[in-house]
C-alpha cells in the first residue's frame, strides 16, 4: 500500500489543472446503461471509484473501453444473445456506495434490479430509504432478502415524489428511473448540485425531457427510447476547492484551470471571509492567499449552501487561521473523524456532536497520520503542507478513490510532496 509524505513549509504557485468530477462521472456512467447504443464520455477522472463503477458495468454485461487518451471511456449495452446481468453484487458496492446508481437505469430500462444495501460507511449510516420511496412511487416492487434490493417493475409509472431531503444520488436514481417511465414524474424538494444538473444535460442530450435540475423542483415527461451520446464531463468542484485551500493555506498564488466559479459560490465566499483573494479569470479560478487568515463558522447544507465535501479542508485552514471557528456539519453524522488524526499535528479542535469548535493560531507539527475517508485524507494532506517537518499520511487507497494524481499535481506548483511504500 502507498502512503503520501510531505515536507510542510513551501508556498505554492502556478497552475493546477482541475479533472472531470468525480461525482458526475459516477452517475453518469450509470446513465450509460439507459440509451440503446455506445455513448462515450471525455474528461471521465482517473479514480478509483471510476474504476470501480467501470468493473460494474462490465459485470453487468456492457463493455467499457478506454479511447485514445485514458480520460476518454466508451461504454454499450450488451449485444445478439448476450443478456445484462441486472445485479451489483456486494463485493462492489461496499467499496463503492455510489454502486446504487445502477438502480434506478436497470429497472427503468430492464424492469429489475438487484443490488445489495449499501449499509453503513466510515462518515454516516446513509440510507437509502429515499430512493426506494421514489421508485414505489414510479409503481416499483421493493423487496429486500439476504441483504439485497429487489426491484421490479414492468415500465415504470410517472408520479409526484416529495423527496424528506435533497438526497443528491436518490435524485440521479430517480430522475434516470423516471426518464423512461411513462408519464409525467415531478421531483419536489430535490438536490439542486450541479452534479443533478450535469445529469439531466446528458439525459436531455439523450433525448429525455426533463425540465428544472438545479431548482427543487424536476419535472420529467417519459419518453419511450434514450439515444447514445457524446458529452465532456465538468471539473471537480471539490478538488478545485480543496486546491483553492491549499493555496490559501500556503500563502500561494494558484490558478484553478478549469474551476467553475459558480459551482463554488458558498466556498468563494467562506474564503473571502476568511482574507483570501479569489477571482474568477479566463480559463478558471485564481486563488491568492496574501495577508493573514481569518476564523470562518461553517454551516454544511445541501447545495447552493457550503458543501460537505469541503468541511475537513476548511478545518484545516481554521487550525491555523486567527481567532475561533465553529463548524456545523449538518449532511453526514460521523464526518470528524479526520479531528483525532488532526490532533496528534497539534489541533485544537473540540467536538460536541454535529459542532466542532475549533481554536485558530495554531502551529502544526508533522506527524504520521491515518487516512479514514476521501475529504479526511485531503484535509491531511493540507495540514502537512503547512506543518514543521514531515507529514505522512497512511492509507492513501481513501485518497486515489477521489483525487486524480494529487501528489503530482501539488508538486507542480511547489509542494514538496511524493508517494512512497507504506
Ligand atoms: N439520506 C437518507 N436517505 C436516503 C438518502 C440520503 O436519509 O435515501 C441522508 C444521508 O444519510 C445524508 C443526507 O441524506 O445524511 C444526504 O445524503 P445524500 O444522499 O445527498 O448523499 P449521497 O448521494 O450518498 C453524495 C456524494 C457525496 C456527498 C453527498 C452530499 C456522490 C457519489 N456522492 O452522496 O460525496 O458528500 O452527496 O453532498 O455524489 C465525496 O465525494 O466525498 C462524497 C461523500
Amino acid at each position: 500500500m502507498d502512503k503520501i509524505v510531505v515536507e510542510g513549509g513551501s508556498r505554492l504557485t502556478g497552475r493546477i489543472p482541475i479533472s472531470g468530477a468525480k461525482n458526475a462521472a459516477l452517475p453518469l456512467l450509470a446513465a450509460a446503461l439507459l440509451p440503446t447504443g455506445a455513448s462515450t464520455f471525455k474528461n471521465v477522472p482517473q479514480l478509483a471509484d471510476v474504476r470501480t463503477m467501470a468493473k460494474l458495468l462490465r459485470m453487468l454485461g456492457w463493455t467499457v473501453d478506454e479511447g485514445k487518451t485514458k480520460t476518454e471511456l466508451t461504454i454499450a449495452p450488451p449485444t445478439g444473445k448476450k443478456k445484462p446481468k441486472l445485479e451489483a453484487p456486494y463485493e462492489l458496492v461496499k467499496t463503492m456506495r455510489a454502486s446504487v446508481l445502477v438502480l434506478g437505469p436497470l429497472v427503468a430500462r430492464y424492469g429489475r434490479a438487484r443490488v445489495s444495501l449499501p449499509g453503513g460507511c466510515a462518515i454516516g449510516a446513509r440510507p437509502i430509504d429515499q430512493h426506494l420511496k421514489g421508485l414505489q412511487a414510479l409503481g416499483a416492487t421493493v423487496s429486500l432478502d439476504h441483504g439485497y434490493v429487489d426491484v421490479t417493475a414492468k415500465r415504470l409509472k410517472g408520479a409526484t415524489i416529495v423527496l424528506d431531503m435533497p438526497t443528491v444520488t436518490g435524485c440521479e436514481n430517480l430522475i434516470m428511473a423516471a426518464a423512461l417511465a411513462k408519464g409525467r414524474t415531478v421531483i419536489e424538494n430535490a438536490a439542486r448540485e450541479p452534479e443533478v444538473e450535469e445529469l439531466a444535460t446528458v439525459l436531455n442530450k439523450m433525448g429525455a425531457k426533463i425540465k428544472g435540475a438545479g431548482s427543487p423542483l424536476i419535472t420529467i415527461e417519459g419518453v419511450d427510447e434514450l439515444l447514445p451520446i457524446e458529452h465532456a464531463i465538468m471539473p471537480d468542484r471539490i478538488e478545485a476547492g480543496t486546491f483553492a485551500v491549499a493555496a490559501a493555506m500556503t500563502r500561494g498564488d494558484v490558478l484553478l484551470e478549469g474551476a467553475v466559479p459558480e459551482h463554488l459560490d458558498a466556498v468563494i465566499a467562506k474564503l473571502r471571509a476568511s482574507g483570501v483573494t479569489v477571482a474568477a479569470e479566463a480559463g478558471g479560478l485564481r486563488v491568492r492567499g496574501t495577508g493573514e487568515l481569518t476564523a470562518v463558522d461553517i454551516i454544511t447544507q445541501p447545495h447552493p449552501g457550503f458543501p460537505t465535501d469541503m468541511q475537513a479542508q476548511f478545518m484545516v485552514m481554521a487550525c491555523i487561521a486567527k481567532g475561533q471557528s465553529v463548524i456545523r456539519e449538518m449532511i453526514f453524522e460521523n464526518r470528524y473523524m479526520h479531528v483525532p488524526e488532526l490532533g496528534r499535528m497539534g489541533a485544537d479542535i473540540h467536538i460536541d456532536g454535529r459542532v466542532a469548535i475549533v481554536k485558530g493560531g495554531t502551529k502544526l507539527t508533522g506527524a504520521s497520520v491515518m487516512a479514514t475517508d476521501l475529504r479526511a485524507s485531503a484535509s491531511l494532506i493540507l495540514a502537512g503542507l503547512v506543518a514543521s517537518g514531515k507529514t505522512e499520511v497512511l492509507r492513501v487507497y481513501h485518497l486515489d478513490r477521489g483525487y486524480e494524481a494529487i501528489e503530482k499535481k501539488l508538486k507542480a506548483v511547489g509542494a514538496k510532496i511524493k508517494r512512497a511504500k507504506q
